[in-house]
C-alpha cells in the first residue's frame, strides 16, 4: 500500500517493454577506479542505481569491475582516462554528463562528472529519466550543471521539535536522541534532497535560541552533518545575534565590540572542529523582535560582516535575511527592506549573501517580485521562497507552487537587469568578473508525517523548489510532469490530467483567498482562513484592514506617488507600469492601487462585480480540481487517491468559506448589492 514515504523515489516496476529496454542497458554497474577508490558519495550513487534498478526491473547487477555491453559506468577524469575527452570542465564540481557511447569497444551508459557528487547527481538524473518514461529514449544526452551555488532548505524547526509554520508533524531532527541515535529517515532525507541537487540545510528556526550554539547541540548537528555528508549536503545553523550576551559570555552583543567578535571567532573554530564542512549561519536580525546590530546603532552590514569574519577562515558563509519591518514605521511595510538594505549595497563582506523573500510582504498567495532584486548589484542576493504553505491553506489545500516560483523568477526587473532568475545567477559585481556567491533558500515543508510534507501533493512543492534551485530558468509545467510521472505513474493518461490539476491549483487559491492583488487577509496569528475584518491588533501592520483599505470609496493599497510610493522602489519601466492602474497587470491591481468600486476593469465589469466573480471562480476551480481527481480513481492507488480526495473535499469547503466571508465582508463595507448572477452564500 502506497503511503507516500518514498516520495518521488518510488522506482515501481516498469511495464514489460520498458523493462526489457532498460534491462539491456543495465547489464552491469561499474565504478571506474574500482572498489578501492570509492568513497561514501560514490557508494551512495551506486546504491541508488541498484535500488532504482531493483525496483523498476526486479533485480539489479552488483557492482562489477569490467566494462561490457550494456554496462552503466561511473567515472571522473581522475578514475577514467577517457573522461578527459568529454569536455567536463564547464560542468564544474557538481555538474554531470550522462551519455550512451562506446567505451573500450562496448556500448555503455557513461555517467561522468568531475567529482563524486556530480556522479551522484548524474545517477539521479539517469534514474529520473528511466522512471519517467522519458527514459527509455536514452539517445538523448543528459548534461547539466547547477546555475546557483547554494541550494538550501531552511527548516523553521525549534529545538523542542515543534516546527514554526510546519504542517507535517514534528521536526525530523530528533534532538533528544541525537547524537547517539541516528534516524534512518535522515538518510532518506539526504537521498531525496540529493535527487534534486539541494546541497545545504539550515537545521533550526530563524527565530533562533542561544542553545543551538552550545557544545551539546553542536554535537547533535555534527551527527546530522555526518549522515548528510555523503549526499553532498552541508549543515548550517540559524544564529541568534545576541547569543554570546545571552549565554553570559560577553557584556554586549555589539558587533563592533572586540570581545564579541572574538567570541564568534572562537565559536566558529569550535563548530568547525566537529563539522569541518559546516556551511555557516543564517541570521534573522532586527525583525519581529529578534535582536540585531541595530540594537547597538550598528547596521546590518556591521552585524553580518562581523559574523562573516569569524567564518571566513573556514570558508563559511553568512546568509543575512532582509525580512525586516517595524511598526514604528507605519508608512508601508512593503518598503522597509529596500529602505534599509539598498543603502548598504556593496558594503557586505564577500562571504555574505543577503537573503530576500520573493515578495516584499510575506509569502502571500501572490506578490510582485521584491524590489530589492536588481537594486543591489554589488551584493549577492539569495532568493527565499516558502515551500511550507503558511498563507496558502497549510498542507490541506492543493496549491502547486512551481507556478508561483516561476512567476517570480521570470519577472523582468528592468534597468537591463533581466529576470530575477538572471539576477540570482549573476550574483554581485560586474558581469565580466568571477562570480560571487549565488543561491536560493526554501523554507521547508518537511516533518515526521509519513508523507514528509503533510500531504501527497505538497511533496511536489519540495520537488519544484529543488529543481528550480538547480535551474531557476526551468519550467513549472515540465517539473510538474516529472514529479507526477515519478510519484504516480509515467502513463500519460495519469500525467496529463494531474499536471493540469497542479498547474491550475495555485491560481484557484489566489482567486478564492486574495484575488486582484489583495493580500494578508488571513486569520490572526495562524494565518489560516479569512479575517479581512480584523482591525484591532496591537500592531497596525498585522491588521488585514491595513492591507486592503476597503471603505465606501473603494478598495486596495495605494502604493503610487499619491500613497506610499512603493512603486518608486522599482526600476523606471516597472515603476511606470505599476503607477498606472491601466498598465498594472490585473492580478496585482489592488496591491498597487486604491480604486473605486465602480472602476471599469478590462472585462468591462466594475471592480466590485469582478471581485465577486473572482471569488466565485476560485470556488469553481476548487470544484473542478476535485472533479478531475475523482475521475482519476481507476488510475491511482487506492490509499493515496482517497487521501488526496479528502484534502480536496476540505479545500472546497474552505474555498467556499473564504469566498462567502470575504464577499460578505467587502459587501458590508462597499454597501453594494451582490452582482446579478452571483451565487448566494452556501
Ligand atoms: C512570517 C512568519 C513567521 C516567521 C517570519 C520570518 O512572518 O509568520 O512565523 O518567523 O515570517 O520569515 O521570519
Amino acid at each position: 500500500e502506497e503511503d507516500g514515504y518514498d516520495l518521488w523515489l518510488r522506482y515501481r516496476p516498469l511495464e514489460k517493454t520498458a523493462q526489457a529496454q532498460l534491462r539491456a542497458r543495465a547489464t552491469a554497474l561499474v565504478y571506474a577506479g574500482g572498489r578501492g577508490a570509492i568513497g561514501a558519495t560514490g557508494e551512495a550513487a551506486v546504491a541508488e542505481l541498484r535500488r532504482g534498478l531493483e525496483g523498476m526491473l526486479g533485480a539489479a547487477p552488483a557492482l562489477g569491475a569490467s566494462v561490457k555491453d550494456g554496462a552503466i559506468v561511473l567515472g571522473t577524469p581522475a578514475t577514467l582516462p577517457e573522461a578527459a575527452a568529454l569536455d567536463l570542465a564547464p560542468l564544474g564540481k557538481e555538474g554531470y554528463l550522462v551519455r550512451s557511447m562506446r567505451l573500450r569497444g562496448h556500448r555503455v551508459t557513461l555517467i561522468a562528472a568531475n567529482s563524486d557528487i556530480g556522479l551522484l547527481y548524474g545517477a539521479f538524473a539517469w534514474l529520473r529519466a528511466a522512471s519517467t518514461g522519458a527514459g527509455v529514449d536514452f539517445a538523448r544526452e543528459l548534461r547539466s550543471a547547477p546555475r546557483l551555488q547554494l541550494r538550501v532548505l531552511n527548516h523553521w524547526d525549534n529545538l523542542n521539535r515543534t516546527v514554526e509554520r510546519g504542517y507535517a508533524g514534528e521536526s525530523i531532527w530528533n534532538w533528544w536522541a541525537l547524537p547517539e541515535i541516528r534516524d534512518r529517515r535522515h538518510v532518506d532525507y539526504g537521498r531525496a534532497n540529493a535527487s534534486l541537487g539541494i546541497n545545504g540545510t539550515v537545521l533550526n528556526n530563524v527565530n533562533s535560541k542561544p542553545d543551538i550554539l552550545t557544545a551539546p547541540w553542536i554535537a547533535k548537528a555534527a551527527a546530522v552533518a555526518d549522515t548528510l555528508r555523503p549526499y553532498g549536503i552541508k549543515v548550517y545553523l540559524s544564529a541568534r545575534f545576541s547569543t554570546p550576551l545571552e549565554l553570559g559570555a560577553t557584556k554586549t552583543a555589539d558587533p563592533l565590540d572586540p570581545a564579541v567578535a572574538a567570541w564568534w571567532r572562537a565559536k566558529a573554530d569550535e563548530i568547525y572542529k566537529s563539522i569541518p564542512d559546516f556551511g555557516g549561519f543564517l541570521v534573522k536580525a532586527n525583525s519581529e523582535g529578534q535582536p540585531g546590530p541595530q540594537d547597538y546603532k550598528r547596521s546590518h552590514a556591521d552585524g553580518a560582516n562581523m559574523l562573516a569574519a569569524a567564518l571566513a577562515p573556514h570558508q563559511g558563509v553568512v546568509m543575512w535575511r532582509a525580512f525586516v519591518y517595524a511598526h514604528e514605521k507605519p508608512d508601508d511595510r512593503a518598503k522597509q527592506a529596500y529602505d534599509e538594505f539598498k543603502p548598504l549595497d556593496g558594503t557586505f563582506a564577500p562571504n555574505v549573501l543577503v537573503q530576500v523573500k520573493n515578495g516584499a510582504i510575506d509569502f502571500q498567495p501572490r506578490e510582485p517580485a521584491h524590489p530589492l532584486f536588481g537594486a543591489m548589484p554589488n551584493t549577492p542576493l539569495m532568493m527565499e521562497f516558502q515551500i511550507t504553505k503558511e498563507y496558502l491553506g497549510f498542507a490541506t489545500h492543493t496549491a502547486y507552487l512551481g507556478t508561483m516560483y516561476e512567476e517570480t523568477l521570470a519577472t523582468d526587473m528592468g534597468n537591463g537587469n533581466g529576470t530575477v532568475a538572471r539576477i540570482l545567477e549573476r550574483g554581485a559585481g560586474p558581469k565580466d568578473q568571477p562570480r560571487s556567491l549565488t543561491g536560493m533558500a526554501g523554507v521547508a515543508n518537511i516533518g515526521s508525517d509519513r508523507t514528509w510534507s503533510g500531504s501527497h501533493f505538497d511533496q511536489a512543492n519540495w520537488y519544484a523548489y529543488g529543481r528550480l534551485a538547480w535551474d531557476p530558468r526551468a519550467g513549472a509545467r515540465e517539473i510538474a510532469r516529472e514529479w507526477v510521472a515519478q510519484t504516480f505513474s509515467p502513463d500519460p493518461r495519469v500525467t496529463a490530467p494531474v499536471v493540469d490539476l497542479l498547474m491550475m491549483s495555485r491560481e484557484a487559491v489566489v482567486n478564492y483567498m486574495t484575488p486582484l492583488g489583495l493580500h494578508h487577509l488571513m486569520g490572526t496569528g495562524h494565518h489560516h482562513g479569512p479575517a479581512p475584518w480584523v482591525d484591532d491588533l496591537g500592531r497596525p501592520d498585522w491588521n488585514p484592514v491595513y492591507y486592503h483599505r476597503a471603505g465606501r470609496d473603494g478598495v486596495g493599497f495605494d502604493r503610487t506617488a499619491t500613497g506610499s510610493d512603493a512603486v518608486a522602489q522599482y526600476a523606471p519601466e516597472l515603476a511606470r507600469r505599476y503607477a498606472d492602474p491601466r498598465a498594472t497587470p490585473e492580478p496585482l491591481l489592488l496591491w498597487f492601487h486604491h480604486l473605486p468600486w465602480d472602476y471599469r476593469m478590462a472585462s468591462g465589469r466594475t471592480l466590485w462585480t469582478e471581485l465577486v466573480a473572482r471569488y466565485d471562480l476560485g470556488v469553481a476551480q476548487a470544484e473542478d480540481m476535485r472533479g478531475r481527481w475523482l475521475r482519476l480513481k481507476p488510475a491511482i492507488d487506492a490509499r493515496r487517491h482517497a487521501e488526496v480526495l479528502m484534502a480536496l473535499d476540505k479545500q472546497l469547503l474552505e474555498a467556499r468559506w473564504w469566498r462567502d466571508a470575504c464577499v460578505a465582508y467587502f459587501q458590508s463595507v462597499s454597501g453594494l448589492p451582490l452582482p446579478a448572477g452571483a451565487p448566494a452564500p452556501e
